[in-house]
């Protein structure tokens, strides 16, 4: 079974009450829940990982214990070389996602340390974004399908 880490960064655990006019009012657990659910139903194996700490995710995606990794790296996306350098290291396909599409907020967010390496980016769609880095995964990793 394929095994999936999503990796979520710094703020979103508190998603439901941040910014919800940026974010929305769903919280990281219903997101997760829902993700969950949805793996079941793809046949993927799905574990989650939130930290405020760059180290931390950094120390999380050197576990390796995963095929593939949906990345929602939050504000270090726009800064972190590290993270840029582990997702490298590790040798593991990831889409990434963003709930907003920071292309059209602050210039700062126009910076980008992980688009070109992710397989796929899907941004602006909210919670759906993470459910369609699912469904992303399931047909890359379809059954002899891998690329
Ligand atoms: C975010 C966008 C980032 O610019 C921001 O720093 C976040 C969340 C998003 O999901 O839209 O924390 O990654």
């Amino acid at each position: 079974m394929t095994r999936v880490l999503v990796l979520q960064g710094p703020n979103l655990n508190l998603l439901g009450t941040r910014e919800p006019e940026i974010y929305g009012f769903e919280t990281l657990d219903v997101i997760h829940a829902g993700l969950a659910e949805h793996a079941a139903t793809l046949g993927l194996d799905v574990q989650f990982f939130q930290s405020n700490h760059e180290g931390a995710l950094i120390d999380r995606l050197h576990q390796r214990d995963f095929d593939v990794a949906i990345v929602n790296a939050a504000g270090l996306t726009h800064t972190s070389v590290a993270l840029r350098d582990a997702l490298l290291a590790i040798q593991r396909p990831f889409v990434e996602v963003h709930l907003s599409d920071p292309s059209k907020r602050e210039a700062f967010r126009h910076v980008n340390f992980l688009h070109d390496i992710a397989f796929r980016t899907i941004v602006g769609l909210g919670p759906l974004g993470y459910r369609l880095a699912l469904d992303a995964i399931a047909e890359r990793f379809r059954v002899g399908g891998e690329s």
